[in-house]
């Protein structure tokens, strides 16, 4: 039994930090390099596991070393890999990362692999139903996802839906879900609203709540984020932490999130907890390797 569900991709993230990014046409001669779990989902499973949660992550892989590397990564991490599909036909996908080590900024290509194959009928109602939260992103097929969002309100579970990366969602999907985290560029995306500051961000939180979505947490990088559920609202300013590579801060966002809540925390604190998380997870390179523990979030939950 797990306390969340985290249905996503799993990638091999290589990693390359330098002075800067290259541009097109441009070769730079790199500082140092990391290959280790990424993709969105693993990303987010990592993070709630290493902070205490039991979790489940739905997915699938190829048959090949990358894969291995997958279970292998996983299951040292505690987390439940019992529905994940191993796919003979399909490659383990991959990220090529570049970093700017000054800034921790990157420019990300994903080549997903097996769990762009993945379909409806693959996903065990079971491996859901058994959970209380479930926490999906946008990388894995539409229908899918949107699939796997109707089993887990079906059954009673609280939704969680990272909008990335953004894509066309329609109605039915903004009914089922209970906490939308766009980051500011995915919220413009889905509002039309740019944003500048916390008004933008209020703004664009009203947009997302009239279509449907109950509570919305807009994550804005260095800026902070900003909480909305249509009555309440909290801003936040970002953790002080020095980026050494930003890849899956939100990813550390959302676990984080995710894991409070599951504790029962309130609202405020659920957005502290995981703000810290996102914050510590920027001070290593490397995306699923980056996911602090309980014990280096030094926070009492
Ligand atoms: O959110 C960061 C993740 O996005 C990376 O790990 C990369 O693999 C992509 O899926």
């Amino acid at each position: 039994m797990s306390d969340i569900t985290v249905l996503g991709i799993f990638v091999a993230d290589i990693s390359f930090s330098g002075n800067k990014i290259p541009n097109t046409g441009e070769t730079i001669l790199g500082d140092s390099y990391n290959i280790g779990p990424g993709g969105k989902g693993c990303n987010q499973a990592i993070a709630i596991s290493r902070l205490g949660g039991k979790v489940t992550f739905i997915s699938k892989l190829g048959d090949d070393e990358y894969g291995r590397l997958a279970i292998d990564k996983l299951k040292k991490d505690n987390i439940d890999t019992s529905n994940i599909i191993i796919s003979k036909k399909h490659k383990t996908g991959i990220a090529g990362i570049h970093v700017d080590r000054n800034t921790g900024k990157n420019a990300i290509t994903v080549v997903r692999g097996a769990p762009s194959s993945l379909t409806i009928k693959e996903i065990d109602a079971n491996a859901i139903k058994q959970s209380k939260i479930f926490l999906t992103q946008l990388e894995i097929p539409i229908e899918v996802t949107l699939h796997s969002l109707k089993t887990a309100k079906e059954n009673g579970l609280i939704n969680i839906l990272n909008p990335a990366p953004a894509c066309k969602l329609s109605n039915d999907f903004f009914k089922m879900i209970d906490y939308f985290t766009p980051n500011e560029t995915e919220a413009e995306f889905y509002t039309g609203v740019k944003i500048n500051d916390e008004k933008d961000a209020k703004i664009s939180a009203k947009k997302l709540i009239s279509m449907g979505i109950k509570k919305v947490i807009i994550t804005l990088g260095e800026k902070g984020l900003f909480y909305s559920d249509g009555k309440e609202e909290i801003y936040l300013k970002a953790s002080l932490d020095k980026a050494v590579d930003t890849t899956g801060a939100g990813d550390a966002f959302n676990g984080g999130f995710s894991f409070a809540l599951l504790k029962g925390k309130k609202i405020k604190e659920c957005l502290e907890i995981a703000n810290k998380v996102a914050g510590l997870s920027t001070t290593k390179l490397g995306a699923g390797d980056s996911m602090p523990t309980f014990k280096d979030i030094s926070l009492k939950v």
